[in-house]
């Protein structure tokens, strides 16, 4: 049990997981915005690439402030849904699959709003992120139907499809929420 003023190691772990998430999207996106040619994607994935390196400094800052240093980690949301599909290559893949990402870590975050025992600094820091994350998936849900088309996908199946990996990849964590130091092993 953790002091007050003091993480748990495990809250320790789920910060540092959710500070590699933001740095593999960051990572991503910035790779990404330097190949587009569509104006609206080079605005987009550039803000992008900059708000999700925002994220992992503000979940950086975080942890210092509760004198924790973030542990390196290899494990992110996004290496755990590589499990359950294969690379998205499309932009209209990439952007859906970046939706359903979008829209877990937004339920995430409302989870721990909602909990009477999560630390205020942490509810504040998620606050802040909340508001960027649903811009997201609103810009991305007006450019995906547009997208698909120019792709010629069709959006429902693949959908469907990242839907479950998502839920197989969040079940993972969910399963071990509560001891992280075994799953990141
Ligand atoms: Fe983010
Ligand atoms: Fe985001």
């Amino acid at each position: 049990m953790a002091k007050k003023n003091q993480l748990s190691v495990n809250q320790i772990l789920m910060l540092s997981y959710y500070r590699s998430s933001e740095i593999a999207g960051a990572l991503f996106f910035g790779r990404l915005c330097r190949q587009v040619k569509d104006p609206e994607l080079i605005y987009f994935l550039t803000e992008q690439f900059m708000e999700e390196s925002n994220h992992a400094l503000m979940w950086t800052k975080l942890l210092f402030k509760y004198n924790a240093v973030p542990v390196q980690m290899h494990s992110t949301y996004q290496s755990n849904y590589a499990k359950y599909i294969t690379v998205p290559s499309t932009m209209t893949e990439i952007l859906l699959i970046t939706k359903v990402f979008e829209a877990r870590v937004a339920e995430r975050f409302q989870f721990h709003l909602q909990q009477a025992d999560t630390p205020q600094p942490i509810k504040t820091t998620i606050k802040l992120m909340l508001d960027e994350e649903e811009s997201h998936i609103n810009w991305l849900n007006k450019r995906i139907k547009q997208q698909a088309e120019a792709d010629n996908q069709s959006i429902d199946k693949l959908e469907a499809q990242y839907l479950d990996a998502d839920l197989k990849a969040y079940n993972e964590i969910i399963a071990n929420e509560n001891n992280l130091v075994g799953f990141f092993q």
